[in-house]
């Protein structure tokens, strides 16, 4: 067969993932290096990162103590089988997680990603209910607007239309809360949105509807990113624990973002005070240098497993790279860096200045609404009439364009940068960002 050299530059066989791909291709934007909180691209500009890669780069790029512990676990041992077999850091890594995760949330299982460890999540929702014989339980309920990755799972019970159209039925025995955002209610709140708490109780109305016998868990994102930072209204989260407990149902929740200080505490479990049952964490675990995610179960939920024969497997699932050596180290030197550098309450300092930034922009052109929370925000613009999401695409291409990376979904422009963020860069983002808006006038 004869093999077709390839120009190193065509950029044709990439099938990129979540990208306008031909539109990319005609302008393309690589990045070639990073460190601290900067890219470097191709041609060599410097772009400061306001988003953590994909909010995951927690520590910033590049930081010399996870770059040395990968480097080191690559040399030591590569690979570990994940299956009947394990390696030290998998066990003092899961002992970390538990530690940092609230209450009894102590039991941790390994995936490679925030999609996987949801999958992980609602599998074993099932099988919970199931050991403990109330095999019926099987709906999950999940959120308008919510984003659990690309699973059947997580993508079942996420609630963004684009997502879940183009893909069939998908899981059966799925419902949805409302979402939580209301711009009449809520625009330009800063933190938590005053209304909307007893958008919680919609699950009363699912639960009557399905009878709680039928349903095994809830999943919900503390804080809504992906669909444009949706922060919840004061109360409900604490409102959804409350129903959730009264009936039984396992409550889930995805801190693929928001966890590993995002909000200035190790998971938003912590900085709501809510305990779920279930949390899904990914992104900030490896601060995003090596792929892992991970699910923590609360005490009861792992023991209802260990029951039956010793020698007989409990839970059937499981990946060739749960709890990869290189993650283990990644993740291990990540938590260490958090912990020495201070970083979660680092992020509470800076959380009321970065609101500040936030909010200035008010009265900037086509801006519709400011949200904020710990070392996020979202900043709404005015669709273009007939072009949803050409605006903030718009915005996006120009902030890139003077050295900004922002992200965006719909016209919504997401931040959330590296935790290691100083005042002066905060300042360069918002300066840069109220350029690129009035530009746009
Ligand atoms: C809340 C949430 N869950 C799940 C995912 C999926 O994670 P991954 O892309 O690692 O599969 C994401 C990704 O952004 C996320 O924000």
């Amino acid at each position: 067969m004869a093999v077709t050299a390839r120009v190193p530059n065509d950029l044709e066989p990439y099938w990129m993932p979540f990208t306008a791909n031909r539109q990319f291709k005609a302008r393309p934007r690589l990045l070639s290096a990073a460190k601290g909180l900067h890219y470097t691209t191709t041609d060599g500009r410097t772009v400061l990162d306001g988003t953590a890669g994909l909010w995951c780069c927690n520590a910033g790029h590049g930081h010399p103590k996870i770059v040395a512990a990968i480097q080191a676990q690559a040399a030591e041992m590569d690979y570990a089988p994940a299956f009947q077999m394990g390696h030290p850091k998998a066990f003092e890594l899961a002992s970390r997680v538990a530690a940092l995760a609230p209450g009894d949330l102590d039991h941790v299982f390994f995936s490679n990603s925030g999609s996987e460890a949801v999958d992980t999540a609602l599998k074993i929702a099932l099988a919970y209910h199931r050991a403990r014989g109330e095999a019926g339980r099987t709906r999950l309920i999940g959120r308008e607007r919510g984003y659990h990755g690309v699973g059947f799972g997580g993508m079942s019970v996420g609630g963004m239309a684009n997502n879940r159209k183009t893909f069939g039925p998908m899981l059966g025995g799925v419902d949805h809360l409302p979402q939580t955002y209301d711009r009449s209610k809520q625009a330009f709140s800063r933190g938590e949105p005053e209304w909307g708490a007893h958008l919680a109780d919609e699950l009363e109305r699912i639960v009557a509807l399905h009878d709680a016998s039928t349903i095994a868990a809830v999943i919900v994102e503390p804080v809504a990113c992906s669909a444009g930072v949706l922060i919840p209204p004061k109360g409900y989260l604490k409102r959804l624990r409350e129903i959730t407990s009264k009936h039984g149902i396992l409550l889930i929740f995805d801190e693929v973002i928001t966890g590993f200080g995002r909000l200035g505490a190790g998971f938003g479990a912590e900085y709501f005070d809510v305990q779920p049952d279930l949390i899904t964490c990914a992104k900030g675990l490896t601060s995003g240098a090596v792929p892992m995610g991970a699910t923590i179960a609360r005490k009861h939920i792992y023991d209802a497993f260990m029951s039956g024969p010793e020698h007989v497997i409990e839970l059937f699932h499981g990946y060739t790279y749960s709890g990869h050596p290189l993650a283990c180290a990644a993740a291990l030197a990540a938590l260490d860096v958090y912990a020495e550098e201070g970083l979660f309450s680092k992020v509470r300092e800076l959380a009321p200045y970065w609101a500040e930034a936030v909010h200035a922009l008010k009265g900037l052109p086509h801006v519709v609404d400011l949200r904020n929370l710990g070392l996020i925000a979202a900043i709404e613009l005015d669709p273009i009439a007939g072009q949803p999401a050409k605006r903030a695409f718009d915005a996006f291409l120009r902030a890139y364009d003077k050295g900004l990376l922002v992200r965006t979904t719909g016209d919504i422009i997401a931040l959330s940068p590296p935790l290691t963020i100083t005042r002066a860069t905060v300042d360069e983002i918002f300066g840069k960002l109220a350029e690129v808006l009035r530009e746009m006038a």
